[in-house]
């Protein structure tokens, strides 16, 4: 069934089941954004009370539109679900992306059940129900009710909790965090958080995969780390999983009614399949940033360039908290970092240029560091100067990747200030390289790439 999922992410058509007349409403905002976003396929308002909304024609059923549809998004209310998704199972769509709550997560086991019946009857796969859509940035779709525009990028988001995933829509645009899909997937009914992953596997557009997990479904442990093993040896996935505690656990069964149970065992599951476990959102993305825009590193053996010493420690410190090698420069290494700064500097591990730095010295230690086959990693830290402006930096470092060409070591950057720090470290994640605001943020993120690395070179080998 997995031709299907094209259809999820590649819809040729789209029909809006629900599409309301009126503003504010879900089905309203849902077509709202298929519209204004862009969507190139075609799009069909279904509503018995409306011949016409936002300048498309609407159709009183989906039986009544004259081509096929791919794709069908339902926000209706849950008593007329099931007769809606039989119509579309006779009219052929392929997809329900079904947005109304009132299913399992609230004891409407039955009716859940009954949809799935009804949609594999007629050779349909269901995402939801109690989502709040689904969008795929390379084909301009937003079938969501979140907000209209999107960051786009590499990074795969799927999320079991609809308005975390919202709230999360507006903070990746904010953070320049870019996104290729968008899944939300509720109640998990059919399609479940293994098979997206299985397909964006293979999806050319996505180079790390997020996931927002409260919990599995019972019985469905062993599939889980079979598909997931198998997926974690193409892209790096990584998973937040929510309701560690014994009350978060109880939390997350009456929000998706999923088993969040036995933490323990999702740590065990995880590593087994590989799969990166980050403890916060932030984190998450933190990692997901660098996965999204460098190379997976090749080796272990890392550099750290600073132009402050206090960083530098930190740095050193949070290296070896999260399991980060630092190279210890041989002698002739270290006589060529000496060339790039001060008498007073550091050619040691991290190569301290001093706060007298000022680009050219940056430049030339990460051309030395880049050119060098003793290391594999490169961390480039910078604390606010008078001497150099956070842009001037940020601009000479996108310009020195770019003179580089096919960049074949990790780099990433911490930085520490204020507001010119802030943009600085925008304009280097808007040119992929990954900035952070910490020195510790950047060093748990290169660690989070070796884990994978290891992982990976253990499967592979
Ligand atoms: N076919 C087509 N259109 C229909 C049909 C039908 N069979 N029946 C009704 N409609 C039309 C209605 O006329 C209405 O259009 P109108 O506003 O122009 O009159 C539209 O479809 C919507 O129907 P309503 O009865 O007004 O339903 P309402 O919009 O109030 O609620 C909804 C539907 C949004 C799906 C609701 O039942 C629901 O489930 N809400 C929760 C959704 C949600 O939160 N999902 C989880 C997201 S994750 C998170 O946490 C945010």
């Amino acid at each position: 069934m997995a031709g299907n999922l094209d259809a999820l992410f590649k819809p040729k058509s789209v029909a809006v089941v629900g599409a309301s007349r009126k503003p504010g409403k879900i089905g309203y905002t849902i077509l709202r954004n298929i519209v204004e976003y862009g969507f190139k396929g075609k799009i069909y308002p279904i509503n018995p009370k409306a011949t016409e909304i936002l300048g498309l024609k609407a159709y009183p059923s989906v039986k009544a539109v004259p081509d096929d549809i791919d794709m069908a998004v339902i926000a209706i209310p849950a008593s007329k679900v099931l007769d809606v998704a039989k119509e579309c199972g006779e009219k052929g769509v392929k997809v329900l992306v079904v947005i109304t709550s009132g299913f399992a997560e609230v004891g409407n086991v039955e009716a859940e059940k009954k949809l799935v019946e009804i949609a594999h009857e007629h050779g349909m796969r269901v995402i939801g129900p109690n989502i709040f859509g689904v969008a795929y940035a390379p084909a301009k779709l937003n079938a969501t009710f979140g907000p209209k525009e999107l960051s786009e990028g590499s990074i795969a988001f799927i999320t079991q909790s609809g308005a975390l995933g919202i709230a999360l829509m507006g903070w990746t645009v904010m953070e320049k965090i870019g996104l290729s899909a968008l899944v939300s997937i509720g109640n998990m009914a059919d399609l479940d958080v293994a098979e997206i992953s299985e397909y964006l596997a293979d999806d050319e557009n996505t180079r790390v995969i997020t996931i927002y997990l409260e919990g599995l479904k019972p019985g469905t442990g062993q599939r889980f780390m079979e598909i997931m093993k198998r997926v974690a040896v193409k892209k790096p996935i990584i998973v937040i999983k929510a309701g560690r505690g014994k009350r978060g656990a109880v939390a997350a069964a009456s929000h998706t009614g999923a088993l969040a149970g036995m933490d323990q065992v999702y740590t065990a599951a995880f590593k087994q399949t590989g799969i990166l476990r980050a403890r916060t959102v932030e984190e998450m993305f933190d990692w997901a940033r660098a996965f999204a825009d460098q190379p997976i590193p090749r080796g272990e053996k890392t550099i750290i360039i600073t132009n402050g010493g206090g960083v530098g420690v930190l740095a050193t410190d949070a290296a070896e908290e999260y399991g980060v090698p630092l190279v210890t420069p041989s002698e002739e290494l270290k006589q060529k970092f000496r060339e790039t700064m001060p008498w007073f500097g550091s050619p040691r591990n991290p190569v301290d240029l001093t706060g007298q730095a000022v680009v050219d010295n940056y430049v030339k230690a990460l051309n030395i560091a880049f050119d060098h086959p003793d290391i594999d990693n490169i961390i480039v830290l910078y604390c606010r100067t008078a001497i150099l402006e956070p842009i001037d930096l940020a601009k000479a470092i996108v310009e020195l990747v770019r003179e580089r060409g096919e960049q074949s070591k990790p780099l990433l950057v911490g930085m520490v200030g204020g507001r010119d720090v802030y943009e600085a470290m925008q304009y280097l994640n808007e040119h992929k390289i990954p900035a952070y605001p910490s020195p510790e943020r950047a060093v748990s993120s290169l660690a989070a790439m070796l884990r994978y690395m290891r992982y990976r070179n253990r499967i592979i080998c």
